[in-house]
């Protein structure tokens, strides 16, 4: 039996920090090795121009930089095809055709939309783009060109594969049975808080752990997490729960060091900063191999770019082989 297509992606609007590995990318590795799937990673550079319009610089770079991450945390070519949105015009024809589909209003309803353009007024001011109100269009696009049956997501994108399906059923009782309708598989990680105890960690936020960053770019950060308001001298009693020095210690220290971290900070025995420079040596060495690879990719340009159009040139083939179907079903076929 053919393996199942699943389709995730990112916008390229900064480089992947360790929120987006344990939220993420971890998910896309396990469902890449266990070797179930045909997986596709897709580089959303369209959809990170909707909110970047008026910087394209920015979006052009990070390409790049997500590409190299994908790579140094282990997304394999051989296994997971990456490629560019943009360079798959098939996506933005099919936006035109199924933006006949969706009505404004729905679009206006969209959850996650509705969010993010509370979230972008300083982008939007009080009236958002034609283009971003239609995203969830375009990654109905996204999802269907390859006929991909899975789309694994995090919470927070669920609101997009139920416009997808909608999308979807439309098209098909219209044009005909052509489309399928793809279904979420729910497989966000754990969502990591950031340095300073923020429900998030992004780079606006100024609180988080690139995948890239040196080992004293992670000290220095690590330096800087909140701890424990309470806790003045090294024998005042702490409380680690509500210390994001022991949350991280959590996340990237063996069980044994948990522990003694957790006892010796409630009983007043634990210095902060020996405390923070053992966390910082723990992440900068669970990084180190990714930070590693990825020194690799920088050095060998070449190879990030091999990868890049390998990849958008398969991805390219099967969306013609759909455009071709879908054509036809709206009759649109007029010549080759
Ligand atoms: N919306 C996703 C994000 O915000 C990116 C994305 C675009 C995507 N097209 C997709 C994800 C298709 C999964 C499937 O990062
Ligand atoms: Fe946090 Fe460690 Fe200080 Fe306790 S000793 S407050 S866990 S940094």
């Amino acid at each position: 039996m053919e393996k199942k297509i699943i389709l995730t992606g990112d916008r390229p609007t900064g480089r992947l920090h360790i929120g987006h590995y344990f939220g993420s990318l971890k998910k896309r590795i396990e469902l890449q090795e266990s070797g179930e799937y045909t997986p596709y990673i897709l580089i959303a550079d369209v959809q990170a121009l909707t909110d970047n319009f008026n910087n394209p610089e920015k979006v052009r770079n990070n390409v790049r930089e997500v590409a190299m991450d994908y790579l140094a945390c282990g997304i394999d070519p051989n296994k997971t095809t990456i490629y560019i949105q943009s360079m798959i015009p098939e996506v933005a024809e099919l936006t035109v055709f199924y933006s006949n589909l969706v009505t404004i209003a729905r679009l206006e309803r969209n959850p996650t939309v509705k969010t993010e353009i509370a979230q972008k007024r300083e982008i939007f001011g009080e009236s958002v783009t034609y283009g971003f109100l239609g995203y969830p269009v375009s990654q109905a696009a996204d999802i269907t060109i390859f006929e991909g049956k899975y789309v694994p997501v995090g919470e927070d994108q669920l609101p997009l594969i139920e416009q997808c399906r909608e999308i979807v059923r439309k098209f098909n009782s219209i044009y005909g049975e052509v489309l399928t309708e793809p279904e979420a598989i729910l497989s966000s990680g754990k969502r990591i808080k950031g340095l300073d105890g923020n429900e998030k960690m992004g780079k606006s936020l100024g609180n988080a752990i690139y995948l890239s960053d040196s080992e004293e770019e992670i000290t220095k950060k690590v330096m800087s997490a909140v701890t424990d308001p309470n806790r003045i001298k090294k024998d005042d009693l702490g409380n680690p729960n509500v210390c994001m020095v022991a949350y991280y210690h959590n996340l990237f220290s063996t069980k044994e060091e948990i522990e003694t971290v957790c006892e010796e900070c409630k009983a007043g025995k634990r210095g902060c900063v020996a405390c923070k420079k053992q966390l910082a040596k723990n992440i900068s060495d669970t990084l180190k191999p990714i930070r590693e690879k990825r020194a690799y990719y920088e050095q060998h340009p070449e190879e990030v770019d091999r990868i890049l159009q390998e990849g958008t040139q398969k991805a390219r083939k099967t969306a013609k082989e759909t455009m071709k179907k879908i054509k036809k079903a709206m009759k649109l076929d007029y010549f080759e």
